[in-house]
C-alpha cells in the first residue's frame, strides 16, 4: 500500500508558536498526530497586547521545543515527514520570519520539500480536520484581524465577496473587552459576561446594516461602547453593555450573512449549499448557534471547526500543506514572508476613511 503523507505545519504569524503533525487515515481523511500550540499570553498580559519584539523573541526561544514535542508527540520519526508547511503571511513580519525560516531549514536539512502557507487559507480549511468537506463552499472568516465573506472555489481560488471596512469583529470583541477592564486577552470572556447581563439594556449601532452588500463595519460600534463604558458604575452595567455588544454583534452577522448566502448562490450553483465559518470568533458559542439556525431557515449546511481549531495553530497549517503535497505544489526556499497576503488578490481594498459602497 502507498505510504500515507506526513506533513509537518509551523505557524508563528502572530502570539501563539504552534506545531503539528498530520497524516491521512485509510479513507483518505486527515488524522491529525499532534497539534502543539504554545500561548504567549503571560508575554503580552502587562501591555494589553501583543508587542511584536516581545512575541518574535518568545517565538525563536520556543519553536524547535515546540516542534520537538509535536514530533514526539505523533509517534513518527523524523525522517518519515515528507513535507514541511509553514505559515509564511499575513502576519507580523518578525514573528512570520521565524517559523518560516525555521520552516525551511528543516526542509533544507532533511532534503523534503517546503510548503509556503497563507494563515487564512489554513482557516479557511480547518474544518477539513475533523469532517469531511468538499470544494466549493462559502466561508466565513471571523478572526482578529480579519473578517471576510469568501465563495470558496478550490484550493488557492477565492472570491471575496464581502469585507469589514474597518476593524476586524474579533477586534470589536478584544476592544470592548479592553474597555470593561478584562484583561487581555479579553474577547473570548465577552461571552462569559454576556451571560449574567440583559441584551436590550443599551441600543448600539449596527453601522450600513442597511447597505453596502455583505460588506461590514465594527468602528462605529466600538465608538458608542466606549461612551457608555464611561458611565458604566456597577458590575452589572458591564454584564449588560457586553450582551448588548454581543447582540449586536449576532444582529450584525445574521443579516450579512443572509446577504451572502444570497450572492453566493447566484455563482455557485451546487444541490448542496455549504457554509464553513472559521477564524477565532467562531469559537463564540452563541455565534454559532445563531448562524447554525439561520443555516436551517435558508437551507445551507453549516459546517465549524471544533472549538480548539478555530484560534490559530498548526494543524490548520499542515492541512494546507497536505492539500498542497498531493497536488505537488511546493516553495522555494527563498520565498518570503508577507504581513499582507489577502486570499482574493484580485479583491479591491476597502479600508479607511472615504470608503463609498
Ligand atoms: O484566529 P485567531 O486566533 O487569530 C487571528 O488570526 O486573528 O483569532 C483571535 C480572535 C481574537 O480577537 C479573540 O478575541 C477572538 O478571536 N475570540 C473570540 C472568542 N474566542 C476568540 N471572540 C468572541 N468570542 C469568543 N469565544
Ligand atoms: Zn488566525
Amino acid at each position: 500500500m502507498k505510504k500515507k503523507p506526513i506533513i509537518l505545519g509551523i505557524e508563528s504569524s502572530c502570539d501563539e508558536t504552534a506545531a503539528s503533525v498530520i497524516t491521512e487515515n485509510e479513507q483518505g481523511l486527515p488524522t491529525i498526530l499532534s497539534n502543539i500550540i504554545s500561548s504567549q499570553v503571560d508575554v503580552h498580559k502587562e501591555f494589553g497586547g501583543v508587542v511584536p519584539e516581545l512575541a518574535a523573541r518568545s517565538h525563536l526561544e520556543k519553536i524547535d521545543l515546540i516542534t520537538k514535542k509535536a514530533i514526539d508527540e505523533s509517534g513518527i520519526k523524523i525522517d518519515d515527514i515528507d513535507a514541511i508547511a509553514s505559515t509564511a503571511g499575513p502576519g507580523l513580519v518578525v514573528c512570520l520570519s521565524v517559523g518560516l525560516s525555521f520552516g525551511k531549514a528543516m526542509a533544507s536539512s532533511l532534503n523534503k520539500p517546503f510548503i509556503a502557507v497563507n494563515h487564512l487559507e489554513g482557516h479557511a480549511l480547518s474544518p477539513k480536520l475533523n469532517s469531511e468537506l468538499n470544494y466549493p463552499y462559502l466561508l466565513l472568516l471571523i478572526s482578529g484581524g480579519h473578517t471576510q465573506f469568501l465563495s470558496v472555489k478550490e484550493l488557492g481560488s477565492y472570491k471575496r465577496l464581502g469585507t469589514t471596512i474597518d476593524d476586524a469583529v474579533g477586534e470589536a470583541f478584544d476592544k470592548t473587552a479592553k474597555l470593561l477592564g478584562i484583561e487581555f486577552p479579553g474577547g473570548p470572556q465577552i461571552e462569559v459576561y454576556a451571560k449574567k447581563g440583559d441584551p436590550n439594556k443599551y441600543e448600539l449601532p449596527k453601522p450600513i446594516f442597511h447597505k453596502g452588500g455583505c460588506n461590514l463595519s465594527f468602528a462605529g460600534l466600538k465608538t458608542a461602547v466606549l461612551k457608555i463604558s464611561k458611565q458604566i458604575k456597577t458590575e452589572q452595567e458591564k454584564y449588560d453593555l457586553a450582551a448588548s455588544f454581543q447582540k449586536t454583534i449576532e444582529e450584525i452577522l445574521y443579516k450579512k450573512t443572509k446577504i451572502a448566502f444570497q450572492e453566493f448562490k447566484k455563482i455557485n450553483n451546487d444541490n448542496e449549499n455549504k457554509f464553513v465559518v472559521a477564524g477565532g470568533v467562531a469559537a463564540n458559542k452563541k455565534i454559532r448557534e445563531m448562524l447554525k439556525d439561520l443555516c436551517k431557515e435558508e437551507k445551507f449546511k453549516a459546517i465549524f471547526p471544533p472549538i480548539n481549531l478555530c484560534g490559530d495553530n498548526a494543524a490548520m497549517i499542515a492541512m494546507v500543506g497536505l492539500e498542497k503535497f498531493k497536488l505537488n505544489h511546493f516553495d522555494d526556499l527563498d520565498s518570503p514572508a508577507k504581513p499582507r497576503w489577502p486570499l482574493d488578490e484580485s479583491a479591491a481594498f476597502l479600508k479607511g476613511a472615504g470608503v463609498k459602497l
